[in-house]
């Protein structure tokens, strides 16, 4: 019996998508004999029914490209923006799924398309998930595609920073994304030989950052490159933030939880203006002149590197098999050489931080690059 997928990109596109979608559907269809068709735009396609055939000719010749072919959108079932209302479309997108006799639904994305799955998978429906980020934040995963990518850009980001930075002795803060990890930075700001590096799961101290650029000042270094992640925060911050969670976890009231959550995002906006404060600040502290670069978007446009092309058609050719043998209910984890069926239980909810003794951050700390502790 001929099986039918339907496939769908979620959540912010990454560098590899198209190569994960070639993968499944060049696997799915030349080898196992099935038919696939991708839904636009993520959940919202699949709600609205806006399908297009996914043929060997479509999915020749998108290996290179970046992006999604089918569009993506950070929509969720659960809450679908309809005019001014968020509405639960679940049922709609339940009965779609059956509409098209499907027999597997495939979910590109990262945490929050997890979930998303995870919910219809619930709701009785097959579904399947790979690994898609450029954060690197999904858990029971080695790495997640569209990170090499931008890992590579950020990286030469700090790289041409360097020669602007050297030739006028300046401060220049590079902020890259990473959502509430710092897998990005922390690994750009090693590989691009950064001098200080500030991420989300080390919150730090203005005065120690300041410290160790006066240090590299006296040393004869008349320029700095700090990189720091779009979620790193003062110690300040991190302890409002724990103060209001404490507050918030121990109470049952609805005004008084409401009020609490009105002042973590009072919280989070002062932490979202951040990386122009710390340059301000650093500028003030050290008297050299500061500059701030956000790569932004940036980091996640463009041609996949070899090794996420690499990695999204070793997951994607993987889920095809999965799928031929039943095995639903899972995200196609990279292990090493090979490739994991992890039971969606395990990773829904969670979000891989980088743990304090991780190897990069031993490493860091061996070259005598500043995290903003000590
Ligand atoms: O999750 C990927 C990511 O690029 C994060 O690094 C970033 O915080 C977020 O998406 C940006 O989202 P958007 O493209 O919706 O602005």
């Amino acid at each position: 019996m001929t099986k039918y997928i339907g496939i769908l990109t979620s959540g912010g596109d990454s560098p590899g998508l198209n190569a994960a979608i070639r993968g499944v559907g060049k696997a799915a269809v030349i080898t196992h004999g099935m038919e696939i068709i991708g839904f636009r735009d993520g959940f919202r396609g699949l709600m609205e029914n806006r399908t297009t055939q996914l043929t060997p000719e479509v999915l020749s010749g998108i290996l290179t490209i970046g992006g999604t072919i089918l569009g993506t959108s950070r929509d969720k079932p659960t809450k679908m923006p309809i005019g001014d209302k968020f509405v639960d479309m679940t049922d709609l997108v339940v009965e779609n799924y059956h509409k098209h006799h499907l027999d597997v639904l495939v979910c590109l994305g990262g945490g929050g398309t997890i979930k998303n799955a995870y919910g219809l998978m619930q709701k009785g429906l097959n579904v399947i998930t790979l690994p898609k980020t450029i954060d690197n934040d999904v858990v029971c995963t080695d790495v997640t595609f569209g990170f090499d990518t931008a890992l590579g850009i950020a990286t030469d980001a700090i790289d041409r920073l360097h020669s602007t930075a050297h030739s006028h002795h300046r401060i220049i803060v590079c902020e890259m994304m990473g959502h509430n990890t710092g897998w990005l930075a922390l690994g750009a700001g090693i590989a691009g030989g950064a001098d200080v590096i500030l991420i989300p799961e080390i919150p730090y101290n203005i005065d120690v950052v300041a410290e160790s650029i006066l240090r590299r000042f006296r040393s004869g270094k008349s320029f700095s490159i700090v990189a720091i992640s779009e979620g790193a925060m003062s110690t300040e911050i991190a302890k409002k933030f724990r103060t209001l969670q404490e507050k918030l976890d121990k109470t049952d009231d609805k005004k008084k939880q409401k009020k609490i959550k009105e002042e973590i995002a009072k919280v989070e906006a002062l932490r979202l203006q951040g990386t122009a404060a710390l340059t301000r600040e650093l500028e003030a502290r050290t008297r050299l002149e500061s500059r701030v670069t956000i790569l932004g978007h940036l980091q996640r446009g463009g041609v996949p590197s070899a090794a996420d092309r690499l990695l999204a058609t070793r997951l994607g050719t993987a889920a095809a098999q999965y799928i031929a043998d039943g095995r639903y209910g899972i995200l196609v984890a990279a292990r090493g050489d090979s490739v994991e069926p992890v039971p969606l239980e395990n990773v829904v909810g969670k979000r891989k931080n980088i743990p304090l003794d991780h190897q990069w951050v031993k490493s860091a700390r061996d070259l005598g690059i500043c995290l903003g502790d000590k």
